[in-house]
């Protein structure tokens, strides 16, 4: 492992910590600061001629920060000979705008994958994209990890019988299969619309739910909307338990506020792809890590081993 080194910048320290806790490996040192107007400066502090560089950076709030930050620190690592650089992106922002759903709207997801490359990213291992296809947007190899293993572990520790799955919307069919499929559990679809970006609403339900514990499973909760919304439309369908479990916990706005109020969820489990700050805690919100995840791909990524197996 002498020819890798993980670098971070100022998104998720302690991430990238953990990660090189499970690799065995120190965290490299770079200076991530600030010019006095604040404008971001950059000073890779080691060698990385010749190294197989791993760039830990969530493009999470404060988003534009963030993947400024990624784009100037690969830039640096390019210019400083680095072997390959790969851009680690737990959680991929600017990805709800994946496609012109209405008239003059932009593309952001692509422009994002663009700036990525033209930075100088070799390649970039994801998690939970907002839409698996995004992968496409990019010309380089994309690693497109999946939290469900760590949810599933965890459901199982539970031992609650009598589950469903639910999508809280139909774009997220294809995860909440998933997820059924691995716990044997049924699978129920609700009819989401939304009315603007902070409000959804909750239509129809598809699927058998009353009497069933179900586990509502998502890629992000920003406002908590869509996941409110789903609770309370499955409450009144007669589900026995709510749970959620939804790999991305931006929880912006009022969600804390928004789960302290829906008490018919039991709990709401997340991961550590973004920080979680002291602010959020909760006692009915769950934080699980991938940082052993991440760090298998990584090591496996650095010793040109099949990912695959990680994918399941
Ligand atoms: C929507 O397509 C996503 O999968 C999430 O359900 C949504 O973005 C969550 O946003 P909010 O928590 O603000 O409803």
């Amino acid at each position: 492992m002498d020819k890798i080194a993980v670098f971070c910048g100022n998104a998720h320290p302690q991430l990238a910590k953990d990660i090189c806790k499970y690799l065995k490996v120190k965290l490299s040192e770079a200076f991530v600061g600030r010019f006095s107007e604040g404008e971001i400066r950059v000073k890779i502090n080691e060698n990385v001629r010749g190294k197989d560089v791993f760039l830990v950076q969530p493009t999470s709030p404060p988003t534009n920060d963030n993947l400024m930050e990624l784009l100037i620190i690969i830039d640096a690592l390019k210019r400083s000979s680095s072997q390959r650089i790969t851009a680690v992106i737990p959680h991929f922002g600017y990805a709800r705008q994946d496609r012109k759903d209405q008239p003059r709207v932009p593309i952001t997801a692509k422009l994002v994958a663009n700036l990525i490359t033209t930075a100088g990213a070799n390649r970039v291992l994801t998690m939970d994209l907002h839409a698996g296809q995004i992968q496409g947007f990019f010309d380089i190899p994309v690693d497109h990890l999946f939290a469900v293993g760590i949810f599933i572990d965890y459901l199982n520790t539970l031992g609650i019988k009598n589950l469903v799955v639910v999508s809280p919307d139909v774009g997220g069919i294809k995860m909440a299969r998933a997820y059924a499929k691995r716990l044997g559990a049924g699978l129920a679809i609700i009819d989401k619309r939304r009315i603007s970006p902070e409000k959804a609403e909750a239509m129809h339900i598809l699927g058998e739910v009353e009497g069933k514990n179900a586990v509502i499973v998502d890629d992000l909760i920003a406002t908590g909307g869509s996941l409110i919304e789903a609770v309370n439309a499955l409450k009144d369908a007669g589900a026995n338990s709510i749970r959620a479990a939804i790999t991305h916990g931006v929880l912006s706005n009022s969600a804390i506020e928004n789960i302290n109020k829906c008490a018919s969820l039991t709990e709401l489990a997340i991961t550590d792809s973004i920080p979680f700050s002291e602010q959020k805690k909760h006692p009915r919100i769950k934080v699980l890590s991938v940082a052993g995840l991440l760090g298998e791909a990584i090591r496996r990524i650095h010793h040109e081993e099949s990912v695959s197996s990680l994918f399941d």
